[in-house]
């Protein structure tokens, strides 16, 4: 029987590289905390918490502390965070992952020379709330079509639109030809990072191929959802676990292949875990 992992399983790079940066400042004997979870896993949080790093769940969090470094995370904050940071005469270490930095600049130029900025992703969503955080006029987010359908903006308006860097790129395809239709004068940033689609395409072709996935990932982890979906429609003895500990498998003899794969807020260290546990056992 042979285990399989897909190459692009787990931490993309911009969380790998904030995540590392953590672990890498816990080692110095600075206070360290992260704006929101560095990740969406309550290990890789819990044991970081262990290490000393508190997470600030909101501005007034922030707003409360004397003395210590502030990460930014891979989703970024809008301009307002890094002014707070720096009235409190805090260290800021900004993680944003350099996609998304590329977002807020693009938003903030645009911004400045006129456009009516359109960013299409989850209005509630960190990452959305920080490129918002950008445009130096009102920024309108959609999601839908029916949004889309409804936009309304003067007739000699410019618009430019930016995404979310996790959204699907058909359903981004689909939006943008709304707004095309209308006729309005637009320039379009495609800014979906291709990390979420690779994974997903890597996931669907091993599913193809297997008799048996694993899908390891958080259960509030919609990336982790999507993926276990996609590998299902394709392998219907598809498992999704969280870590190790919820994986109760069965494998008939018939078995020849066995796919792992993980959401983008696995850190290696379960899905490593859940490889070799696959390949001594079975
Ligand atoms: Fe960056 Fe893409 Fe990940 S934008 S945080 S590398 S999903």
């Amino acid at each position: 029987m042979e285990v399989v992992l897909a190459k692009a399983a787990g931490f993309c790079f911009g969380v790998k590289r904030a995540v590392d940066k953590v672990y890498e400042q816990v080692e110095t004997d600075k206070k360290i905390y992260t704006y929101g979870p560095v990740v969406h896993n309550e290990e890789v949080v819990k044991s970081l918490e262990e290490k000393g790093v508190q997470v600030l769940q909101n501005r007034e969090a922030l707003e409360a502390l004397e003395e210590g470094s502030v990460i930014i995370r891979a989703h970024g904050v809008p301009p307002e965070i890094y002014q707070i940071i720096e009235k409190k005469g805090l260290e800021c270490i900004d993680m944003t992952c350099p996609f998304v930095k590329r977002i807020h600049n693009i938003v903030q130029k645009e911004s400045e020379d006129g456009k009516q900025i359109v960013i299409i992703g989850d209005p509630k969503h960190p990452e959305v709330e920080g490129i918002r955080g950008w445009s130096v006029t009102p920024a309108t987010v959609i999601e839908t079509p029916e949004e889309a359908r409804n936009f309304k903006a003067s007739e000699d308006s410019k618009i430019c639109i930016v995404s979310q860097t996790t959204f699907n790129y058909k359903k981004f395809q689909d939006l943008v030809e709304i707004f095309q239709k209308k006729g309005y004068d637009i320039i379009v940033a495609n800014t979906i990072c291709n990390a979420t689609e690779e994974r997903q395409k890597e996931a669907l072709e091993l599913a193809t191929k297997a008799d048996v996935m694993i899908v390891i990932g958080g259960t509030h982890s919609s990336n982790t959802r999507k993926l276990y979906e996609l590998c299902k429609s394709e392998c219907e003895n598809t498992y999704y676990i969280q870590t190790l500990a919820d994986l109760q498998l069965e494998l008939p003899n018939s078995v020849e292949l066995v796919g792992i794969t993980a959401g983008a807020s696995t850190p290696n260290k379960i899905i490593e875990e859940v490889q070799n546990y696959v390949r001594i056992n079975f």
